[in-house]
């Protein structure tokens, strides 16, 4: 029998999709565009297992997997998450490319955040970095170890501008500048995809569009945006991602100025398709379609099946009873077009194709363990970890400490020792035997007996569980321990004794991401309080913040001389951190965010616009003040840097001609050190108020001791325009630009590009 043109690799991309799209029934083609949740443990399910008679607890582990697995064969399924085993996703491969009968592939997504086996930094923390480099080596690496797994597909990166720190999603994303996100979006989708090859992992940037607005920062609530913030600042990371070749976008979950954005025409095919040019497939947020009944938008689920298809949407996401089941009865009713249909399969098979699924469907087992546990990926984690913290504070040199001359040291609070928490949300392949805590680290550097260690202040739980926390064996909890005054007293007592007092303080990984939103940004339990004791006692205290949110450490920036953000560095966390503490390494970490002094201040941002009585805008709350504890893009170094000799290309270029700003960079200190050198400008008058500065570029760069580098930005249309809300397009006025580059977003702007007509 001759081979199906479908089967025939020599045939390009178009031509065997076309082959079998036109061979699929209309059950096969909504099978397509379903994926399921398999929750099974991987053992296979016995024939003829009778499970009506299960009891209920069951039902995650063994009915709905046993339901999905016959509809894998009935090629009903298109798709998997949470497989995460090569032994597992083959298992089920064979049943979709031997068993199904045209025996099309499975695709199997995942949620890989920072890494796999070896977690990196959490992506805010990566963000922080400022390196689209590291990054980029980073997620690619990420992408190795998944793919060697099984999986094929990461719902990542969260590119979602996050404002608002109460949500906790923002430890996903990239913080609250578009520029900045744009530049890590497009270097996670190079990291994660590149181009296509057997160790990459198709790229699923998220969510579409405005998740990171939700209402008063709690997560899932609706976001109302307006057109000029949509365009200006929570699109540029998604037409970055785009641009570099996303083959899958996620649509949002909430609202977005009224309509469900999982049923947006305007979003999903207005802007994402006709505005953007994104070729791929789209997929929904787990449960999302089902949920647009929910969300009072949809009558029913054939309903919301039929709109959430006929906005663009091409793949549901689900644990169960897919929306989507009812779209064969909905083509033959007339209530869709099979054309409608046959266009969303054919998105989803082209990227099937692309990937090579139909070669290559298998992961290879013989071959996984080594790549997880490879030695390149772990020594990337350190460096990413480094490269990521940030020196907040650090009065009178406090910091680095004298490894020589350091004496006695005391390391207090929980997260010092914690091999999960450590790592951050969002990681579920992990061992943590393989966490270097920052106990370990520094007991390694400076001996037993020189490091001495109280847990202190516990950390109180949520107030609800997390359903993650369901899924990860990992998690040790000492439940109620965050009120013990022994505890609290031992930790002052040890700090009393010693030289010097690391106080690690912050928040456990599950009270951050996905629904784990805060209303305050206070330190959780009495962790303040313990802190205050131990700086009475004369010691010396170096602080540690382990977050993914800027927390409340007012009196900390008052009272503690050195204050380091190490967020959730991974697996290699404690090593970093000593690097940082004991000055192997210069910190040259920058916010990607305005960190605020307190919860009220928010939504707190550096690109506002300027607006009414602007002499008095750090006066306008009576009982605090207006201004951040430290802006954005602020960081310390070891070394110090003078920028000098700016100059802006010409003064004055036409509409649409690009110029070119530079500044020398000097490291004027004594050591070799990295500098992120940032261009800022602010737009003077136009048809549209602009913010009173905007990032525009910024470059991480290594200087030597006395070396100067000249370092370059070009600005051209792209980054000189923006969208005008009164016209609905893009413009670029006649203007004049005022412009600096610095070190952070309070850097001097004292040049001046004019643009004439
Ligand atoms: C819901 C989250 O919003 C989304 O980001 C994630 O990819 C899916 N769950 C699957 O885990």
């Amino acid at each position: 029998m001759p081979v199906a043109p479908y089967k025939n690799p020599e045939l390009s991309v178009d031509e065997r999709v076309a082959d079998l799209l036109s061979r699929l029934t209309l059950e096969e083609k909504a099978g397509q565009l379903t994926q399921y949740f398999y929750t099974g443990t991987g053992e296979p399910i016995p024939e003829g297992l009778d499970i009506e008679s299960l009891p209920p607890e069951h039902r995650i582990h063994v009915e709905l997997p046993a339901r999905i697995e016959a509809a894998v064969k009935a090629g009903r399924a298109g798709s998997l998450l949470f497989i995460r085993t090569p032994e597992l996703s083959n298992r089920l491969q064979k049943y979709a490319v031997e068993e199904s009968r045209l025996g099309i592939p499975l695709l199997f997504g995942f949620d890989v955040v920072h890494g796999w086996r070896t977690a990196f930094p959490v992506p805010i923390a990566l963000a922080a970095t400022w390196s689209e480099h590291t990054v980029e080596a980073v997620q690619s690496a990420a992408a190795r170890e998944a793919r060697a797994a099984g999986v094929h597909w990461t719902f990542a990166p969260m590119i979602d501008i996050a404002r608002d720190p109460r949500w906790g999603r923002m430890i996903e994303g990239a913080g609250e500048d578009p520029v900045l996100g744009a530049a890590m979006a497009a270097a996670q989708v190079r990291g994660f995809q590149g181009d296509f090859g057997d160790d990459k992992l198709l790229a699923g940037p998220k969510h579409f569009l405005g998740y990171g607005a939700a209402r008063g920062g709690r997560d899932y609530d609706d976001a109302e945006i307006s057109d000029s913030e949509l365009w200006n600042v929570y699109l540029p990371p998604f037409r970055a991602a785009v641009e570099a070749g996303a083959a899958n976008v996620m649509s949002a979950y909430m609202d977005l100025n009224g309509v469900p954005a999982a049923a947006s025409r305007r979003l999903l095919t207005g802007i994402l398709r006709e505005q953007l040019g994104f070729d791929g497939f789209v997929v929904s947020d787990a449960n999302a379609v089902r949920s647009l009944a929910v969300q009072h938008f949809a009558a029913d689920q054939k309903d919301a099946a039929v709109r959430a298809l006929g906005a663009g949407l091409d793949m549901e996401m689900c644990a169960f009873d897919p929306a989507f089941d009812t779209l064969p009865d909905a083509v033959a009713n007339g209530s869709i077009s099979e054309e409608a249909l046959d266009d969303a399969v054919r998105r989803v098979l082209t990227v099937k194709f692309r990937l090579g699924l139909f070669e290559n469907p298998y992961a290879d087992e013989a071959a996984s363990d080594a790549v997880l546990a490879s030695p390149e990926h772990r020594t990337l984690a350190r460096d990413a970890a480094e490269q990521a913290i940030v020196l907040l504070k650090n009065a009178g040199h406090a910091l680095p400490l004298d490894a020589n001359a350091i004496g006695r040291v005391a390391v207090v609070g929980p997260l010092a020792d914690a091999r999960r928490d450590l790592l951050g949300p969002w990681i579920f392949a992990h061992d943590t035997s393989e966490t270097v805590t920052i106990v370990d680290a520094l007991r390694a550097v400076l001996g037993e007996d020189a490091v001495s260690y109280e847990a202190g202040a516990g950390l109180p739980e949520r107030l609800h569980p997390s359903p993650f926390d369901v899924l990860d064996p990992s998690i040790e909890r000492t439940p109620d321990d965050y009120d013990d005054d022994a505890a609290i007293d031992r930790a002052v007592v040890l700090a009393a004794a010693s030289d010097v007092a690391i106080v690690v303080v912050g928040q456990r990984q599950n009270q951050i991401g996905e629904k784990a939103s805060a209303s305050t940004l206070d330190l959780p339990g009495r962790q303040l309080e313990q802190l205050r004791r131990i700086h009475a006692t004369g010691t010396k205290v170096v602080l540690v913040v382990v977050s993914g949110r800027p927390l409340d450490i007012r009196w900390a920036d008052e009272h503690v001389p050195a204050i380091v953000q190490a967020w959730y560095p991974g697996s290699r966390a404690g090593e970093a951190v000593a690097a940082v503490l004991l000055g192997e390494v210069s910190p040259a970490g920058r916010l990607p965010f305005t960190w605020p002094r307190h919860v009220g201040q928010l939504p707190l941002i550096y690109a506002h616009n300027r607006t009414f009585e602007p002499d008095d805008q750090d006066r306008r709350y009576f009982d605090e003040s207006n201004a951040p504890l430290y802006p954005f893009g602020h960081g310390l170094s070891y070394s110090t840097f003078e920028y000098s000799n700016l100059t802006v290309g010409s003064p004055a270029i036409a509409v649409g001609d690009s110029t070119t700003v530079a500044v020398d960079v000097t490291n004027t200190g004594s050591r070799e050190a990295d500098e992120v050198v940032q261009l800022y400008v602010h737009q003077r008058y136009g048809t549209a108020s602009r913010p009173v500065r905007e990032l525009k570029g910024f470059r991480r760069v290594c200087l030597t001791a006395g070396e100067t580098q000249r370092v370059e930005f070009p600005l051209t249309p792209a980054e000189l325009r923006y969208w005008n809300s009164e016209t609905a397009s893009y413009v670029q006025d006649v203007t004049t630009f005022d412009i600096g580059i610095g070190a952070d977003s309070t850097a001097t702007l004292d040049a001046s590009l004019s643009v004439i007509r």
